[in-house]
């Protein structure tokens, strides 16, 4: 029987992404890319089945803030696939970065009947105590895109190949500076997320791991000398905290289109990248003489400032392929089986490692975003025009 649903639900989701891929998007003011279809048409199931995919019982999902585009997009794309499957689904959003709004709202949800738990954590180190109360009450948590550190209370993990995130970063800027074969040095500053998020560990940690040897051999040269992950973050991946210190760094460096050369920025993700966009264009710098600059998450605005030549580069993660995997992990733990996973050995939360399914993400620049993000109906074209 769990087999006969497994496969319901298996080409539902199939149906719905071949939905996804295959219509525009709505056009929204929240901008996210369209939901995925509700699974249609009992004709799909197999004979003698029952038309209502596998599922049932109530499912709360916790995204950190509506501020960021791509929660929005995770959240939405959630709600959308756990109801097509058949659940019942309290999204809540913790304020802009709400920390104690997102232990409270999980507070409820453990309270109010979910049967499990999708969690993006805001801090993910700030959830311990509440996820005892979950694992009391039997009740499963799945971590979302970010690993929930120092909770045994945690199943399952699916999230990105964050380290591979970062060496796409990290390859691109030695790749468009050609570090093995020109002369330099070359002058880079370097730009990450919020200290409180375990994925910067990854990806800070795979950009240096291509970039360092460069740094050692003194072909590329931080002026600042802000080095160490510490000096490099951003809290809550504010753009207006990027914007901040690479002004500060503009202006302690004699950065500048007439001034000093700044070669490139490694930006871990697109809204630390935009703020970083944002004070180089107010210091004159221009599409023709833009350092070299990475992101992260195919932002819209992002995706226009690439299409404008002042972005170089952002990482492709089609929150509809996680949402996705993370309903079936969802259904696996609702029904008591294994759910795929991909990854055990990358992930320790301090308790032990949590089995993970790493999804792929994908480069995105000005020659394939096309293909990547509008073909497979992710955006519009109006959305990134
Ligand atoms: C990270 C996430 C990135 C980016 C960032 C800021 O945890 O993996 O995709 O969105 O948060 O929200």
């Amino acid at each position: 029987m769990k087999k006969i649903l497994a496969s319901i639900l298996a080409s539902a989701m199939m149906l719905s992404l071949a939905a996804c891929g295959g219509s525009a998007p709505a056009e929204s003011s929240s901008a996210a890319p369209a939901a995925p279809a509700a699974p249609a048409a009992s004709s799909e199931a197999p004979a003698g089945g029952d038309a209502a995919p596998a599922g049932g019982g109530k499912v709360g999902v916790s995204m950190p803030t509506q501020s960021l585009q791509r929660w929005n997009q995770d959240g939405s794309n959630m709600k959308a696939e756990l109801e097509a499957a058949g659940y019942e689904v309290d999204l809540q959003y913790a304020g802009d970065n709400d920390i104690p709004t997102q232990v409270s709202q999980l507070e409820n949800m453990i309270s109010n009947g979910c049967e499990a738990l999708v969690v993006a954590a805001i801090d993910g180190s700030s959830l311990t105590e509440v996820l005892k109360g979950a694992k009391d009450a039997g009740i499963p948590v799945i971590s979302y895109d970010r690993l929930i550190m120092n909770s045994d209370a945690i199943s399952y993990y699916a999230t990105f190949d964050n380290y591979k995130v970062g060496t796409f970063q990290g390859n691109f800027i030695k790749d468009a500076l050609d570090l093995d074969n020109a002369e330099g040095p070359f002058n880079i500053e370097l730009v990450t997320g919020s200290p409180d998020d375990n994925n910067v560990n990854f990806f800070f940690g795979g950009a240096m791991d291509v970039l360092k040897p460069y740094m050692d051999s003194g072909k590329l040269v931080v002026l600042s000398g802000q080095t160490e992950k510490a000096q490099c973050a951003t809290p809550n991946w504010s753009a207006e905290e990027s914007q901040k210190r690479m002004e500060n760094l503009i202006t302690s460096n004699g950065y500048g289109p007439e001034g000093t050369k700044l070669d490139a920025v490694l930006c871990s993700n697109d809204s630390t990248s935009y703020g970083v966009q944002n004070a180089l264009t107010a210091a004159g710098y221009t599409a023709e003489n833009m350092p070299v600059i990475t992101g992260q998450d195919c932002d819209k605005p992002n995706v226009k400032n690439i299409v404008a030549g002042l972005q170089d580069m952002s990482v492709f993660k089609d929150t509809r392929t996680l949402a996705s995997q993370v309903v079936k992990m969802v259904d696996a733990v609702m029904q008591g089986t294994e759910p795929e996973i991909n990854d055990t050995e990358t992930y320790d939360n301090g308790t032990g490692i949590i089995p993970s399914y790493l999804c792929d993400p994908v480069i995105c620049t000005v020659d394939n975003y096309k293909e990547l993000l509008i073909d497979s109906g992710y955006y519009t074209e109006a959305d990134v025009a």
